[in-house]
């Protein structure tokens, strides 16, 4: 949601702090601020992008060592100077930056307000800064004993920074529900939401846990839990290197991750299977492997593009592993009083693995006592910490909002999880897993072929670039392939697109159809062929413009579409995997030429840790 960074030590913390805004401008980017101490607290802030911000401080001296950052994503408050980040105290001797949400913020506002509190900005944020000042006043602790206590008073989710012109010597860093990880260098301490502002500096973090309290001088940490118990903190080593950070060569983040899918799909299979005697390893789950074989439902959870690799997961978990399996919105889910119990298994899927909706869902099924897996992608987020068990996507960081690698590792551990399965409950024999695993081998191969489309997708894309609408359609496994590419096209180039069952709009969407209307179909030479051309032929019919996805070869469907798009032949339970690719491609270049920002696209977020 927000973005949060903080530097103590004995460099010059503006150029860190800035930096590490730009990496974490991917989770909000409507406003900007920094809070440096030299003697007292600086702030700077500005509605708009780290740029503006940037620009906004030029010619100012901007000293100290001791310094932090913020990007924002508005919750309460519209995105302005005044409700950006860092929010202060009212004698300023206390500045705030925060992400999350303070729910309670409203009554203790009502209360501040009435012992004359005044507040320069609608958040919650403030309010908090307030409270931490009010205790102080009221009870004459120290900076370390107020956060404490204050924080004990508030209900929600929060990741924040402190700082005091009391203790000047000190950031105090605080976690719950929000993440928060702190980096560990000689003499200088970082903080982030996430390690990529600190991989730079060095590769020892700590991941704050949910109610810990971490006091940060230059050559010392102590981290307390919120009822005052001292911690002992777990230095983890990051794999994350540099270049995964950077654009490498590329005009846009989104295009470099489209471009790193066979690397990220051969990652997140290497160790895990073994075609030429027909096994799946997945050490994450290994230990549950009696649950697996004795479940009854299996319940997916998860959001947006992470919703529609569930719906990917749960044709092949039904298709080979037998289980039934039901795919939830993870927002809607916590809201209906589902039935659950003990013999199900939830898988959660979750790129970020911070998303609210998704952590609220898991609690919930988790109280009801069924067994939760997790499948993220970033390595310690909060999703695998409070899942029993889980399967890394190790996709790598991706910066571009709008997911693509995450989608295509999420389906490829779906597509293991499915086998896994199918192997222990004995639904598959062992010379099909050999012929299936033989072929999701060669995948990272096909995908790359698959990119080999580039040029004449971008052809096609120069011909839609101005259309209105767009309907993607496809039968079986691609139907969440359409949805994902709807959601594509809306999220990046603001053209209203849907995804529906091919089948399905002749009872409803086809009245949509003219000439105006481009229509893209997923139309592979697989189970539901036949019947998908049919459905093309209803579109052209009706003077609608086809853009098929086709087997490589295909002739029946180049004689009817008005433009054909080739992916490689595979087994139908990998078709996800290739026909994903041009529908991100095609995207990514409508996009660009309708000039709009791609990996930033407007209103959204990376991570979206609100409900
Ligand atoms: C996809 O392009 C979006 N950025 C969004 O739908 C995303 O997939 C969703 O918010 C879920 O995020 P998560 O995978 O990090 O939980």
């Amino acid at each position: 949601m927000c973005g949060i960074v903080g530097y103590i030590g004995y460099r010059d913390a503006y150029p860190i702090v800035i930096k590490g805004l730009h990496r974490l401008e991917y989770r909000g980017y409507d406003s900007a601020g920094v809070a440096l101490i030299d003697k007292d607290i600086k702030v700077y802030k500005k509605a708009g992008k780290v740029s503006d911000l940037e620009e906004f401080v030029k010619g100012v001296n901007l000293h100290g060592t001791i310094g932090m950052g913020h990007t924002r994503w508005a919750t309460h408050g519209a995105p302005s100077d005044r409700n950006s980040h860092p929010h202060s105290s009212g004698d300023r001797r206390l500045t705030i930056i925060h992400n999350g949400i303070i729910e309670n913020y409203a009554v203790i506002k009502e209360a501040l307000l009435a012992k004359g509190h005044v507040f320069l900005s609608d958040t919650d944020t403030e309010v908090l800064i307030h409270l931490v000042e009010d205790i102080q006043k009221e009870t004459g602790l120290d900076i370390r004993e107020a956060v404490r206590v204050a924080l004990n008073k508030v209900i929600g989710a929060y990741a924040i920074v402190i700082m005091s012109s009391d203790e000047p010597d000190q950031l105090i860093a605080a976690r719950k529900g929000s993440p928060l990880v702190i980096g560990v260098g000689e003499g200088e301490y970082f903080v982030a939401s996430d390690a990529t502002p600190i991989v730079e500096y060095t590769k020892n973090v700590i991941y704050l846990n949910d109610n810990e309290i971490a006091y940060i001088r230059r050559d010392d940490l102590l981290i307390k839990n919120i009822d005052n118990t001292v911690q002992t903190p777990y230095i983890h080593e990051l794999d994350l290197k540099l270049e995964m950070l950077e654009k490498g060569g590329y005009d846009h983040f989104m295009l470099k991750e489209i471009y790193e899918q066979p690397r990220s799909i051969r990652d997140c299979m290497r160790g895990r299977i073994y075609p030429k005697i027909g096994k799946v390893q997945l050490g994450g789950i290994k230990e549950y492997t009696d649950k697996l074989k004795n479940v009854d439902r299996i319940l997916i959870v998860a959001c947006g593009t992470s919703w529609h690799a569930g719906l990917v997961g749960e044709y092949l978990i039904e298709e080979y592993a037998r289980v039934p399996v039901e795919v939830e919105y993870a927002s809607e889910f916590r809201y209906r009083n589902p039935i659950i119990t003990e013999r199900d298994l939830v898988i959660a899927i979750s790129q970020s693995g911070e998303t609210a909706d998704t952590m609220a869902a898991i609690e919930l099924a988790k109280e009801k006592g069924a067994t939760i897996f997790g499948v993220c992608n970033v390595v310690g987020a909060s999703i695998p910490r409070i899942t029993h068990a889980g399967v890394y996507t190790h996709a790598g960081p991706e910066i571009g909002v709008a997911s693509t690698k995450a989608f295509t590792a999420q389906v490829t551990v779906l597509t293991l999880i499915a086998f896994y399965i199918a192997q222990q409950r004995g639904t598959i024999t062992q010379s099909k897993l050999i012929e299936l695993l033989t072929q999701l081998n060669e995948i990272p191969e096909l995908v790359e072929k698959a990119l080999q489309s580039n040029d004449h997708v971008k052809e096609i894309a120069a011909k839609f670039k101005d259309s209105r609408n767009c309907l993607f359609l496809g039968r079986g496994s691609s139907f969440p392939v359409a949805l994902e590419g709807a959601l594509k096209l809306k999220e990046i180039s603001y053209i209203h697109a849907e995804g529906y069952p091919a089948a399905e709009m002749k009872h409803g969407p086809i009245a949509l159809i003219d000439e105006e209307m481009p229509v893209v179909f997923i139309a592979t030479k697989h189970s539901s062929y036949e019947k998908v051309i049919s459905n093309i032929q209803e579109v052209k019919a009706r003077g609608g413009k086809v853009i098929a996805i086709v087997t490589e070869g295909d002739t029946d469907v180049k004689a009817m579409a008005d433009y054909v798009i080739e992916i490689p032949q595979t087994d139908e339970a990998f078709v996800p995997l290739l026909a994903t690719i041009p529908l991100q491609l095609i995207s990514y270049h409508i996009a660009v030429m309708r000039g709009c920002n791609v990996d930033q696209p407007r209103n959204l977020a990376k991570s979206v840790t609100v409900e």
